[in-house]
């Protein structure tokens, strides 16, 4: 990246520790003085193998994935500068469609969705996941599965904030990179770490003042797809 004439920096931050993301907000704040793009890419998975209790397994992944980056916005939004974009790395893996209830998927699609209201939604599956009960209360078997869905009705939330903002043209999209080769895939995953990075590349870089995409799921190849009605793209 020098030969590119870039001088990417790095500072800690965990996003399942209040304390850093706090440390790393007051950071940007005396070094930069605000921000022009956030991607809140971090997150875990358990693997298939896992013999972790699916109720723990639940904790966890709704604590790091979806608070973590809930956390990360509420400390971080107030740095964001006109003309902000903001990309929420989600999956397909949190395509509403997978939630196999439909009154369900009706209150995650709501508009009056909130993130009190999606945040008690969201204890609701952990509650329901220690108790073995959460297929009986309309949710996947997938811990990693409902978290991505808490990111993309977060990220259509955000949006509606972001629109009545003092500040312009703040944009937040939700994106899934494709199945990619990394560690969370154990490296099965068939697109490259650069094809991967297309979706939020693109919604990182959007133009000032485009009308959209904003509040919309992106898939690993630019194409908008509909959150709520669907269809599934051909190409997963
Ligand atoms: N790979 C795919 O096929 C695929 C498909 C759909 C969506 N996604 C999404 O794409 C994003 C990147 O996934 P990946 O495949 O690159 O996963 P990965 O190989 O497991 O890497 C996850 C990254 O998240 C970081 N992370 C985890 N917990 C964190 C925490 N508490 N604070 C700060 N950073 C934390 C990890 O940091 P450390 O290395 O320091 O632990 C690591 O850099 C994730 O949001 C994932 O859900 C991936």
């Amino acid at each position: 990246m020098p030969n590119e004439g870039l001088k990417p920096g790095f500072h800690e931050l965990d996003i399942d520790d209040e304390h850093s993301i706090e440390n790393f907000s007051e950071f940007l704040k005396e070094k930069h003085g605000g921000l022009d793009v956030l991607v809140n890419n971090a997150a875990i998975a358990y693997k298939m193998a896992s013999t972790a209790p699916f109720g723990e397994q639940a904790e966890n992944t709704i604590r790091v994935n979806f608070y973590g980056t809930l956390n990360v916005c509420k400390a971080l939004f107030p740095l964001l500068r006109p003309h902000a974009r903001v990309v929420n790395v989600s999956s397909s893996a949190g395509f509403l469609r997978n939630v196999p209830d439909g009154e369900l998927r009706k209150t995650l699609a709501s508009s009056d969705l909130d993130i009190q209201k999606l945040s008690a939604l969201m204890d609701g599956f952990v509650k329901t996941a220690k108790e073995g009960m959460h297929r009986e209360a309309g949710w996947p078997n997938s811990c990693y599965g409902v978290s991505k869905v808490g990111v993309s009705a977060l990220t259509r939330i955000q949006q509606k904030e972001f629109d009545r903002d003092s500040r312009p043209d703040i944009i937040v999209n939700h994106v899934h990179p494709g199945y990619v080769d990394t560690d969370m895939t154990s490296h099965k995953g068939p697109l490259t770490i650069e094809q991967g990075a297309v979706s939020s590349v693109y919604a990182a870089l959007l133009p000032p003042n485009v009308e959209e995409p904003k509040g919309a799921y992106i898939w690993h190849d630019k194409q908008i797809v509909d959150w709520v009605n669907g269809p599934t793209p051909s190409r997963n």
